[in-house]
């Protein structure tokens, strides 16, 4: 069967760094406080030259030299991103066009913090039904241009990034020890629209709002929806936390990344935690961390990697990779 295989990975910061220290003239908080809530301890924010658009742009060139492949390679270009650069075109479409790529076809995925697995599992699909043979999936997020600066509860926990895989057609066995996308499991529940969401859009207010968030009331689903869908991508393959190498979690929050862990009976050192370094950048968030634990030689070739991420909609997912 046709597999959908890791060929080449990257990412890209922008140039300025926030510590949580920078936040004590701005809004009632502590160093102590965020580090103790969430683990994070500095993020990446955008300055005004730099775009979700530019940002997706830097992770994919990164992710093509790692392949040793070129635009031209390419056949469909996914972006997840809550935080697109225009209501439309698709940013997608920008980036394809900065890649100078005249050929195949771009669209944007909105899954919020979900949307890099979402994504995923996508461009999997395109792949696996012969419309794409490579795929660009990328997560690329400006989050400060979408938070209140003045209300401490959530501008302290965001950060602004991209990542980027390339994935590729090759022919496996049709078993779990292929390389490639194994196994996925999403789900979203409405209902819980007003615990997280953003206060405007085109069609409500012709604005575009700023981030709200209730994060007891997040906390609190959080670590049960996450293990549903791991539990689920278990089930399906017959694997269990024992066989996985690594788990690349989404990177909100380091006590929830830890609670899911415990409950999945998970080893903590076989979690990859970038959240101290990144702070919550959404759909951007999961592939910052595999690059992170790629470059650092943590993941290799081989590896059964778990991804999972939760967010705003509620949605929620998990992708079994063997990278
Ligand atoms: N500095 C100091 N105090 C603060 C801050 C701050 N930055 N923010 C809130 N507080 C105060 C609150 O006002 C509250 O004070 P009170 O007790 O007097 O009312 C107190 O700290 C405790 O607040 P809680 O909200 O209960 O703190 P909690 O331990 O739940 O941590 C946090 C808050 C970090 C937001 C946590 O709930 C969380 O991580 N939630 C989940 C976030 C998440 O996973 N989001 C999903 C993905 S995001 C997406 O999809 C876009």
């Amino acid at each position: 069967m046709i597999r959908s295989v890791v060929r080449g990975i990257g990412s890209a910061l922008p140039r300025r760094i926030m510590k949580n220290a920078d936040f004590e003239g701005m809004v009632e908080t502590s160093d102590e406080w965020i580090a103790q809530r969430t683990g994070i301890r500095q993020r990446h924010i955008a300055a005004d030259d730099e775009t979700t658009a530019s940002l997706g742009e830097a992770a994919a060139r990164a992710a093509l030299e790692n392949a040793g492949l070129t635009p031209d390679d390419i056949d469909l270009i996914v972006l997840a991103t809550s935080t697109p650069n225009n209501t439309f075109p698709a940013t997608a479409v920008e980036i394809q066009n900065r890649l100078g790529m005249r050929h195949g076809f771009a669209f944007d995925m909105q899954a919020v913090c979900s949307g890099f697995v979402y994504a995923v599992t996508t461009a999997d699909l395109y792949i696996k039904g012969g419309l794409a043979k490579r795929v660009l999936v990328i997560g690329s997020e400006t989050f400060s241009r979408i938070l209140d600066w003045t209300d401490r509860s959530t501008c302290v926990l965001f950060g602004d990034g991209a990542g980027a895989l390339v994935l590729e057609a090759e022919e496996g066995e049709g078993s779990i020890a292929d390389r490639g996308v194994l196994a996925a499991s999403l789900r979203s529940d409405g209902t819980h629209k007003d615990k997280l969401y953003v206060d405007g859009g085109p069609s409500t207010t012709g604005t575009v709002g700023h981030l709200k968030m209730e994060g007891r009331e997040v906390f609190k689903h959080a670590v049960g929806m996450i293990t549903d869908v791991i539990e689920d991508v278990f089930t399906q393959t017959g694997i269990s936390a024992d066989d996985l190498d690594w788990f690349v979690p989404h990177q909100a929050n380091k006590r929830i990344i830890d609670a899911s862990a415990k409950k999945l009976g998970i080893a903590d050192e076989k979690a990859v935690v970038t959240v101290h370094m990144h702070g919550n950048t959404s759909a951007a968030s999961v592939p910052l961390a595999l690059s992170v634990a790629v470059a650092d030689g943590r993941i290799k070739k081989g590896d059964l990697v778990m991804l999972e991420a939760m967010g705003g909609g509620f949605t929620w997912g998990a992708v079994l990779v063997r990278w």
